[in-house]
Parts: C-alpha cells; structure tokens; sequence
C-alpha cells in the first residue's frame, strides 16, 4: 500500500502529477481544493463558507478541513491499493491530525513528495490557468496572497516529515513527463 502526500506551492504541479501517479499506481485521489471546489459549486454550507477563504487565498480553518477528509477517507473503502492526497495536510495541526488518522486505522504515511518550483515560473502557470479554469484566486492579487500563506503556513509541514523520515524533495522545474519520471523513481522503491 502506497499512501502519498504530494504537496508543494500553489502551481507546482500536485494536481497534474496526481491524474499521473494514480493512472500509474491505482491510487484513490484525494485533493482538498478539488472537494472544497464542488461544495462551493453545490452551494452547500461548507461551500459557501470556504469560499469567503479560497477567493482571498487564505487557508480554510482546520477542523473544517480535518472533518471533510476523514469523511472522503472512511468513504473510500476501495482504496485498498492506497490514497494520494493532493493539498492536505497544509498546516502542521493537519499534519499531526492525519497522522492520528491514519494510526486509528492502522495505516500510516509512506512519503511526502514534496514539489519544488521558482516562484516566477509558479506565476506563470497559475496566470495561464486563470485564462481558462474560472477559478476565483487564479488572479495576481490572489497568486501572491496564497505564495505568502504557503511560506509561512504550508513550508513547515515539510520539517514535520523530514522528523518522521518521510519527506522527499523533487524538482519540479522541466516538463510534466520528466518530473513524473522523478516521482516515479521515488514512488517504485518504496512499493
Ligand atoms: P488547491 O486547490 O490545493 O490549490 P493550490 O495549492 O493553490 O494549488 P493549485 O491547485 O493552484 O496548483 P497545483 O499544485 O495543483 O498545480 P496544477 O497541477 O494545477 O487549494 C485552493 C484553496 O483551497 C487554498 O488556497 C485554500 O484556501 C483551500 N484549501 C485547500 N486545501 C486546504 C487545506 N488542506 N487546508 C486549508 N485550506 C485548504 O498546475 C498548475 C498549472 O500549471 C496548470 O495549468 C498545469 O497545466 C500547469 N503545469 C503543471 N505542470 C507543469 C509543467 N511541468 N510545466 C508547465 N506547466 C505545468
Ligand atoms: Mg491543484
């Protein structure tokens, strides 16, 4: 069982390797933005309340976080080959939260991929998206709130695997194939 943290910047690519890695390992993705992205479209209580959040770029509190993941994980019994989670944790309280998580049920963390990509090149990326995804923070203002929140909130996460002996870097700068070709490197020793 295989079950990953892919985590980096906004823009690094997690959701782009993700749609590889699960193809690849028959994963079960689980990406935080993608679930909050569809209650927002629902207009259900959650939605609405994380969208204030989401459009400033500022991160969603925690415990709303923490209850909508454990409901996808418990929901998600075929799984069995192991789950991606793309955006969580994002905070060092999420970190230890899913830890516990995963202990109570006897499963445990196998690696933090973690992606590593310039800013510049984050901007550019996240600046082409916003042309076509519609999205209410892929704008400038919005781009450099969610950078900031990411050093301060987000980098730490890394320091907590790096204790745990699960974290590794990957370079994300080049194309989607040749970083894959990176993951997939990391991904196949640890099978
Ligand atoms: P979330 O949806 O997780 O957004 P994010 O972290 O800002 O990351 P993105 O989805 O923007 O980028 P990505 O890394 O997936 O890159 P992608 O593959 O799309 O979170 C959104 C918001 O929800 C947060 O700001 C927060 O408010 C809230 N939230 C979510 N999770 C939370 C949590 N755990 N706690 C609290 N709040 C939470 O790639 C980007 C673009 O680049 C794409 O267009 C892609 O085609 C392109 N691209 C990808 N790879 C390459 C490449 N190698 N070369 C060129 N272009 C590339
Ligand atoms: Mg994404």
């Amino acid at each position: 069982m295989l079950n990953v943290i892919i985590c980096g910047a906004p823009g690094c690519g997690k959701g782009t390797q993700s749609e590889l890695i699960v193809e690849k390992y028959k994963l079960k993705h689980l990406s935080t933005g993608n679930l909050l992205r569809k209650e927002m479209a629902e207009k259900t209580e959650l939605g609405v309340q994380a969208e204030s959040f989401i459009s400033k770029g500022s991160l969603v509190p925690d415990q709303m976080i923490i209850d909508m993941l454990t409901k996808a994980i418990d929901a998600n019994e075929e799984s069995e080959n192991g789950i991606i989670l793309d955006g969580f944790p994002r905070t060092v309280e999420q970190a230890e939260a899913l830890e516990k998580m995963l202990a109570d049920r006897n499963k445990e963390t196998t690696v933090l991929l973690d992606l590593q990509v310039e800013n510049r090149e984050l901007i550019n990326r996240l600046l082409k998206r916003g042309e076509t995804s519609g999205r209410s923070d892929d704008n400038m203002e919005t781009i450099k709130k969610r950078l900031q929140v990411y050093e301060t909130k987000t980098a730490p996460v890394s320091d907590f695997y790096k204790k745990l002996g699960k974290y590794s870097g990957v370079n994300g700068m080049g194309t989607i194939d040749e970083i894959f070709g990176r993951i997939a490197e990391i991904l196949d020793a640890k099978k």
